[in-house]
């Protein structure tokens, strides 16, 4: 991530990246339907949306040095989520691919990555600086599909 970045966590759960990225100098924007769990932090920008139901974009005119979404998949939100990263901006990305379906949920396709689908996503627009596409087994067994690239 650029240093000092502002950096947009989507999805951000409890926070485990916005409170990362947060401590080490970038401010966060941390987007969620839920933010019980996320604490108060300073240099995080708590941002409670819908990001699907049809409701629209909640960053809209709004860019970042940066962006992370993991553990999460809603792919209409892509054309919005890469057009809100500025050139030279690093969009950090990691959630289930299909093969998942064995070692339990996500299962459903919706919630599953195409095998090269990250991939697919960025070309022409980012420049990958790192793709993996494997099982874990730590936390616990998955298939994921992780890409880390920077906006052209
Ligand atoms: C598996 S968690 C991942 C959290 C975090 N990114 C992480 O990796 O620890 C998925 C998150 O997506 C959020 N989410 C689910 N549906 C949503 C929606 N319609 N709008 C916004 N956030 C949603 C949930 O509230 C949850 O925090």
């Amino acid at each position: 991530m650029p240093a000092g970045a502002a950096v947009l966590d989507l999805a951000t759960g409890s926070g485990r990246n916005a409170l990362y990225f947060a401590a080490h100098g970038h401010p966060v924007t941390a987007v969620d339907i839920d933010l019980s769990r996320l604490l108060e932090a300073p240099n995080v920008e708590r941002l409670q949306a819908d990001l699907e139901n049809g409701s629209p974009w909640p960053l809209a005119g709004r860019t970042f040095g940066g962006a992370i979404v993991t553990k999460y998949l809603h792919r209409p939100l892509m054309p919005d989520l890469l057009s809100a990263i500025e050139p030279g901006g690093v969009l950090l990305y990691e959630t289930f691919m299909d093969g998942n379906q064995r070692f339990g949920r996500p299962s459903r396709p919706e919630y599953l990555l195409k095998d090269g689908e990250l991939l697919e996503l960025v070309r022409g627009k980012f420049s990958v600086i790192a793709y993996e596409a494997r099982l874990i087994s730590e936390p616990t067994m998955a298939m994921v599909q992780r890409i880390a690239a920077r906006r052209l």
